[in-house]
C-alpha cells in the first residue's frame, strides 16, 4: 500500500472509461434550452470537470469481468454516464453553503461560485434527472433496465446516498461512535460505489453468487474509499488533493481521522482492502482488474 501511482495497464483501462463516458455526457448535454444556456453551461462544469471517473470504471470492469474481455463497452456508456451525472450532482449539492460550503472543488471553484448558488442547486437537480433519462433511453433489455434502475434510485436516494448527507450534516460538532460513523460513510459515499459495481456485473451478466461476491467486495471498497477521503483530508495538500484541505477540521466532522487518529484510519482502510480482495478471490475467473482497482481506491492521492 505504499505506492500512489496506478499501474500502465489501469491507468489505461481509467483513461479509456473516462473518454467513453465523458462522451456519453456530453452528448447528452448537447443543444441547450434557449434560455438556459447557463444551466447546461453549469451542468457541464460539474458533470465533465477533471475528476478520477472512478464509479464510471467500475462499471465498465465489472461488466468486463463478468462478461469477458469480447464485451461491448457500448452497452455501460448509459449506466456509466447515470452513475457519474448522479456523482456529479450529488458534490455540487455537498459544496453548497447550505451543507459543507466549499468554494474548491476538482482544483476548480465549485459550482456555485463560478456561476450562482441557483444555478448550482438546478444543475444539480436536472443532473439527478439527467441520470434516470439516461437509463431510460438505453437500448437495454427491458428487465435488465428495470433492475438498473431500481440500484440506481436505491443507492442515491433517501435510502442510500442521500440519507448519508442528511447523517453527516447532522452529526456536525458531535462525536460519533465507530457503530454510528460507519453506517453514515456506508449510505453518503458506500452505496454509489456499490451500485456502480452491481450495475456493471448486472449489465456483464454476473450470475447470484457473482453478484454477491461484487457486493462484498464493493462495500468494501466504498467503505475504504470514504475512509481514504477522511485521510487525505488531512495529509494531502490542497494543490493535489483539488479541494480545501482540512475542510472536516474545520466544519467539526465526525470523520475516521477524528476517532482513530491517521494511523488507525490507515489500519482500518488495510482491513478494508483485504475484505475487498477476499471477496474478489472467492470468484473463478481472472478478476485482476477490480483488485487493480482496490489497490488504486487505498492508494490514490486525490
Ligand atoms: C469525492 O468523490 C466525494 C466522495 C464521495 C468522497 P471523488 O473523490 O470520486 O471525486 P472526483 O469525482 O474524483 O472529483
Ligand atoms: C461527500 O463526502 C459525499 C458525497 C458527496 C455524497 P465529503 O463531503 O467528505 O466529500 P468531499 O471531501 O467534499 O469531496
Ligand atoms: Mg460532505
Ligand atoms: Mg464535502
Ligand atoms: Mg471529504
Amino acid at each position: 500500500m505504499s505506492s500512489t501511482t496506478p499501474s500502465p495497464a489501469l491507468r489505461t483501462f481509467l483513461q479509456d472509461s473516462a473518454t467513453r463516458v465523458e462522451a456519453r455526457i456530453r452528448k447528452a448535454l448537447e443543444h441547450p434550452v434557449p434560455s438556459a444556456e447557463k444551466l447546461f453551461e453549469a451542468m457541464r462544469y460539474a458533470a465533465l470537470g477533471p475528476g478520477k471517473r472512478l464509479r464510471p470504471a467500475l462499471v465498465y470492469a465489472c461488466a468486463q469481468v463478468f462478461h469477458g474481455v469480447d464485451f461491448d463497452l457500448a452497452k455501460c456508456d448509459a449506466t456509466a454516464a447515470a452513475l457519474e451525472c448522479i456523482h456529479a450532482y450529488s458534490l455540487v449539492h455537498d459544496d453548497l453553503p447550505a451543507m459543507d460550503d466549499d468554494a474548491l472543488r476538482r482544483g476548480r471553484p465549485t459550482c456555485h461560485i463560478a456561476f450562482d448558488e441557483a444555478t448550482a442547486i438546478l444543475a444539480g437537480d436536472a443532473l439527478q434527472t439527467l441520470a434516470f433519462e439516461l437509463l431510460l433511453a438505453d437500448q437495454t433489455e427491458l428487465s435488465l433496465k428495470l433492475q438498473l434502475l431500481q440500484e440506481l434510485a436505491a443507492a442515491s436516494g433517501s435510502r442510500g446516498m442521500v440519507s448519508g448527507q442528511a447523517i453527516d450534516l447532522s452529526s456536525v460538532d458531535k462525536t460519533l461512535t465507530l457503530e454510528q460513523l460507519e453506517p453514515m460513510h456506508r449510505l453518503k459515499t458506500g452505496a454509489l460505489i456499490c451500485a456502480s459495481a452491481r450495475m456493471g456485473a448486472l449489465l456483464g451478466g454476473a450470475g447470484i453468487a457473482e453478484l454477491q461476491a461484487t457486493t462484498h467486495y464493493a462495500q468494501a471498497i466504498g467503505l475504504a474509499f470514504q475512509v481514504q477521503d477522511d485521510i487525505l483530508d488531512i495529509t494531502a495538500d490542497t494543490e493535489v488533493l483539488g479541494k480545501t484541505q482540512g475542510a472536516d477540521a474545520l466544519l467539526n466532522k465526525p470523520t475516521y481521522v477524528s476517532l482513530l487518529g491517521v494511523d488507525g484510519a490507515r489500519e482500518k482502510l488495510r482491513g478494508l482492502h483485504k475484505q475487498a480482495l477476499d471477496a474478489l478471490a472467492t470468484l473463478p475467473g481472472d478478476t485482476l482488474l477490480l483488485r487493480q482497482l482496490a489497490d488504486y481506491i487505498v492508494q490514490r492521492s486525490h
